[in-house]
This record gives C-alpha cells, sequence and structure tokens, in this order.
C-alpha cells in the first residue's frame, strides 16, 4: 500500500491543471468520496495493525497534498475568468496619453508683448469693457458729432446711448491719468468690440494693447526707441522700422508704424500690398486736451501713447489667414500653438 500511495504521489506532483476540465478530472480521481484516495482511505482498516499509523499518516500527507493543489489552482482559475468578466483593466493595453490643453495663441501673443514692455520698467493696467461715453469717445478729445467717432463703429447700450461696448482699449489710459499722478508708464490689454462685419479680415471682437508714459520731457523721439526696442524683441534683432504720419483725435502728433516684412514670397506681396511694409500699431504724443480732461498739466507734462491689435501681430507671426480661427474654439487649430515662438 505505501508504495500505492508514493505512486499516486508522483502523479499528483506531475498532473498539469490548466482549465475547468481538467481540474474537474483531478478533483474526481483524487478527492471525491469515490477517488482512488477514497478508496485507500476505506482500505486501511485492512492493513496490518503494526502498519496502519505508518499507512495513514502517509495517506493524509497525499489527501493534502491533492486538495492543496486543488484549491490553489481553483483559486488561479477563478481569478483569471474574473479579470475578463468584470472588465477589470487590461494592463497589456497602450495607455492613454494625457491630452494637456495649450494657451490660445492671443494669450500668448500678449503675454509676450506684455513681458518685452515689462522688462522695460511698464506695469500692467485693466479697465472696464463695458463704458462711458466720456472714457471712450470725449475725453480722448473726439468732439460730439465729430465724424472721428464714426471710424468705430459702436456698438451702444440699448437702454442707455451713454454706455457702449469700448471700441479700443484707449479708455483705460483715460482712467489711468484721471486716477494717478505721472510718471505714468503702462501697458494695457484688453478686449474690445466694433460693429463690423465678419470675415476673414475683420471681427466684431478682437483684442489690443494700449501703452502710455506720462512725464516731464517725455519726446518724440523716446516714443521712437521704445517703439524700435518693441519691434526688435518682438520680430527679431535686424527688423526694419518706420513710422507714417496719420491722425488720432487724442494724438497730435500722429503716427503709424510699419515693420520691414520683404518681399521674398508671392505671399508676402499680397499681404504687404506690393510694398514689403506692413501695418503694425498707431500712436502719438498724448494731446494736450487729453491730459487736461484728465487734470494733468499740460505745461508740465507730455507724453506718448501707442496701441496695436493683438490678432493681427499673431496672424502675421504664425502666417494665419482667417480672423474667425481665433474664435471657434477648434482644438485641432488651437493644439498647434504649444509654445511661444
Ligand atoms: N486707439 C487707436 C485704435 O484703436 C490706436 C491708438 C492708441 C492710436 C494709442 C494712438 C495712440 O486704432
Amino acid at each position: 500500500m505505501l508504495d500505492k500511495i508514493k505512486e499516486l504521489k508522483a502523479e499528483i506532483e506531475a498532473t498539469k491543471l490548466e482549465n475547468k476540465e481538467e481540474l474537474e478530472a483531478f478533483r474526481l480521481r483524487f478527492i471525491s468520496r469515490k477517488s482512488v484516495i477514497g478508496d485507500l482511505m476505506g482500505e486501511i482498516r485492512n492493513v496490518e495493525a503494526d502498519k496502519r499509523k505508518e499507512v495513514g499518516q502517509s495517506l493524509n500527507v497525499l489527501k493534502n497534498l491533492a486538495t492543496g493543489k486543488f484549491k490553489e489552482v481553483a483559486e488561479a482559475l477563478e481569478k483569471s475568468n474574473s479579470n475578463i468578466n468584470e472588465g477589470q483593466p487590461d494592463l497589456t493595453l497602450p495607455d492613454i496619453p494625457n491630452q494637456l490643453g495649450t494657451i490660445h495663441p492671443i494669450s500668448q501673443t500678449r503675454d509676450k508683448i506684455v513681458s518685452i514692455f515689462q522688462k522695460i520698467g511698464f506695469n500692467v493696467a485693466d479697465g472696464p469693457e463695458v463704458e462711458d461715453d466720456w472714457h471712450n469717445f470725449t475725453a480722448l478729445n473726439f468732439p460730439p458729432n465729430h465724424p472721428a467717432r464714426e471710424m468705430q463703429d459702436t456698438f451702444f447700450v440699448e437702454k442707455n446711448p451713454d454706455m457702449l461696448l469700448r471700441t479700443h482699449t484707449s479708455n483705460v489710459q483715460i482712467r489711468m491719468m484721471e486716477t494717478q499722478k505721472p510718471p505714468l508708464r503702462s501697458i494695457m490689454p484688453g478686449r474690445v468690440f466694433r460693429n463690423e462685419a465678419i470675415s476673414a479680415r475683420a471681427h466684431c471682437i478682437f483684442h489690443q494693447i494700449e501703452g502710455l508714459y506720462i512725464n516731464e520731457n517725455v519726446s518724440f523721439q523716446d516714443l521712437k526707441n521704445t517703439l524700435y526696442y518693441f519691434a526688435k524683441e518682438m520680430f527679431g534683432p535686424d527688423t526694419k522700422i518706420r513710422l507714417r504720419p496719420s491722425y488720432f483725435p487724442f494724438t497730435e502728433p500722429s503716427a503709424e508704424m510699419d515693420i520691414y516684412w520683404g518681399l521674398k514670397t508671392e505671399a508676402d506681396r499680397k499681404i504687404t500690398k506690393g510694398t514689403g511694409w506692413l501695418e503694425i500699431l498707431g500712436c502719438g504724443m498724448v494731446d494736450p486736451n487729453v491730459l487736461a480732461n484728465c487734470g494733468i498739466d499740460p505745461e508740465r507734462y507730455t507724453g506718448f501713447a501707442f496701441g496695436m491689435g493683438i490678432e493681427r501681430i499673431t496672424m502675421l507671426k504664425h502666417k494665419i489667414e482667417d480672423i474667425r480661427l481665433f474664435f471657434e474654439n477648434d482644438t485641432r487649430f488651437l493644439r498647434q500653438f504649444q509654445t511661444i515662438s
């Protein structure tokens, strides 16, 4: 009988159990009441008395071996089954990339322009988008009914025609000058509104950055140097600029600044209208009337101001041909602007 037990032990150890069917066959052969081990248990009483203890112990070891193996495999099979059944994550699949958002190209350009001016001592100021006539027009030297008001198609608040959506960020100049004493040196980014037909070139909402410097002895030369510094920081150290005379009610003299873009490609010819030059911003010396409107003595102080469109500069820098793309929130467009270039 001990030989038989040895034989079965070897058999149990050699049996491979890889699925439910094999496991059930194993159970029937070694564990159930009518199994080979069960039969041997029944035969113990026929063993000679002096060997009975030894045989009994060996049989128990054999039985434990069989049930131990059965349990182990049953649990392992159960586990691998429940993995599939309960939809637990399949760790062999490639991971889902974590999609980070990107900073909007308009914000990137704004941040870049702001940081260029911060480096030379400009601080950042903010003002309201819903504004009154005084801050958007009158204090800026737009006479009542003057055609200059028509230059900027205005959205008025229906119930109160004195209130409007600001047409430029120049309203913040007035708010700064009314509440603070010179010297003033501020950069003022913000959203502006004009009642224009929406097209690839124009939108009824866009963004500007305004600059203002008021102090004693501020000259046109200071304006020019500041803008030249800005152009080189923004468009590269070899950038050329030119100032052309222009008109704004709140500056005198007024100018528009162009940068030299070049005429290398057909596209360059198109956007510069064959001249190679591109208009970037409006600027000028703050009109003495504006200083006086804000309680600043024009005999003592002078200053310069400038304003530029953020969309336009972003479109030039990235060769974007349709301004509407900035407002559509199409992530395929936005995702292309990972970093400031
Ligand atoms: N506010 C002017 C515009 O919107 C730009 C400008 C700002 C011009 C400051 C001169 C000085 O066109």
